[in-house]
């Protein structure tokens, strides 16, 4: 089955060009024919995303990268998968709109896809090269056992969700205020660096480490101890800003800073998750979302996985963060099963649960 899949929730404008066979597991197996994504710089010195001049974008990007996908694979496409939330409606509608234009015009299904999980199945893939050679060649799937773990950690989303099998989930934990990214991108911005944050205090925490610098205060790490799966990083950006406000900042005040923020960081969604692991008697962790590119993180878990004999899926960066292939692969799982919507009815809901 070939199919194509619109990402449009967020800040990037993601398609991808799938050839899909085989069913959930061993059996399964797909090649990308084609990608293209394009991020919006266009919020770097808002220090968030603007809906109104995201969804503009959009539509501006959406059909010079259609073309682009499709240069060489207009003919044989059997069905579209497009995101319908959760994420920033306007953003979804250009995106929906799209796949209800171009299925009237190919005269093709459609199915209406979850972006979180899109962000779980793109994690489920086992990329042997982690890099553009993955173009064209067979990927498969990684070996696993339901119930799988997911923590899904981005700009919009810092949840932890038990997957018992295909299209049965159940949410164990959340953030009770900002999302792990947003506080990235809300220190950074304290910090005067660029939007989006992540990559920003990820570069400069790896300069203080690597120097060996580390700052003389503590940040807190909320909730850790509590007995419960939720998180809360509102409280560490308040920290960080008193800090801030408090301490003028010298010379490489900011690597250090933003070293025991990302420990802050890593040291809660560790523990926490772990802890889920362990009481929910689960053997796979898959971690997914933009906040997962974090170098510091990963090895983080990769320490504690190894330690535990737990297996830990994580997409290759560039699959971390928002993308059409995501969409395309969680859309083939529902497209075998039929799940198609009629295309007049679809409808972007910004706060779409999976279902349980
Ligand atoms: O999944 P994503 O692309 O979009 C949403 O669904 O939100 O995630 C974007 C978020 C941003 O907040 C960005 O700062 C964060 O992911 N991010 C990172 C890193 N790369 C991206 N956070 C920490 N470290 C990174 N390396
Ligand atoms: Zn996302």
């Amino acid at each position: 089955m070939k199919i194509l899949g619109i990402e449009t929730s967020a800040d990037d404008t993601g398609i991808a060009l799938i050839e899909a066979n085989g069913e959930l597991g061993q059996d399964f197996r797909f090649k990308v024919l084609e990608t293209a994504l394009s991020s919006q710089p266009i919020h770097a010195e808002y220090g968030g995303i603007f809906p109104a001049m995201a969804k503009k974008e959009h539509a501006k990007n959406l059909p010079i990268l259609l073309e682009q996908v499709l240069k060489k694979n207009q003919t044989g496409i059997d069905a579209i998968a497009v995101t319908v939330g959760p994420g920033l409606e306007p953003c979804l509608w250009t995106g929906i709109t799209k796949a209800q234009e171009l299925s009237k015009k190919w005269n093709v299904p459609v199915v209406p896809v979850n972006h979180v999980e899109g962000h779980i199945f793109v994690s489920l893939m086992r990329y042997e090269n982690h890099d553009s050679r993955f173009m064209n060649r067979e990927i498969r799937m990684h070996a696993f056992e339901f119930p799988i773990l997911a923590l899904l950690i981005s700009g919009g989303h810092t949840e932890l969700i038990l997957m018992k099998e295909f299209g049965s989930y159940e949410y164990i934990g959340r953030t009770r205020d900002d999302a792990v990214g947003e506080a990235f991108d809300k220190v950074a911005r304290l910090l005067g660096l660029a939007y989006p944050g992540g990559p920003e205090i990820s570069r400069l925490a790896e300069t203080a480490r690597q120097q060996k610098l580390k700052a003389d205060f503590v940040l807190p790490r909320p909730m850790m101890k509590e007995d419960n799966y939720d998180f809360s990083f509102s409280g560490l950006k308040t920290a960080v800003e008193r800090r801030v406000a408090t301490h003028p900042l010298q010379s490489l005040d900011r690597e250090k800073i933003a070293r025991e923020f990302e420990d802050a960081v890593a040291d809660v969604l560790t523990y926490k998750t772990l802890r889920a692991v362990e009481e929910y008697g689960v053997h796979t962790l898959v971690i997914g979302g933009g906040v997962s590119a974090n170098m510091r993180i990963r090895k983080k878990f990769a320490f504690w996985a190894k330690e535990s004999g737990l297996a830990l899926l994580l997409p290759p960066p560039e699959f971390s963060t928002d993308n059409g292939l995501m969409i395309a692969l969680s859309g083939y799982f529902h497209a075998l099963k039929k799940e198609f919507a009629d295309p007049t009815k679809l409808s972007a809901n910004g706060n779409l649960r999976l279902n349980s």
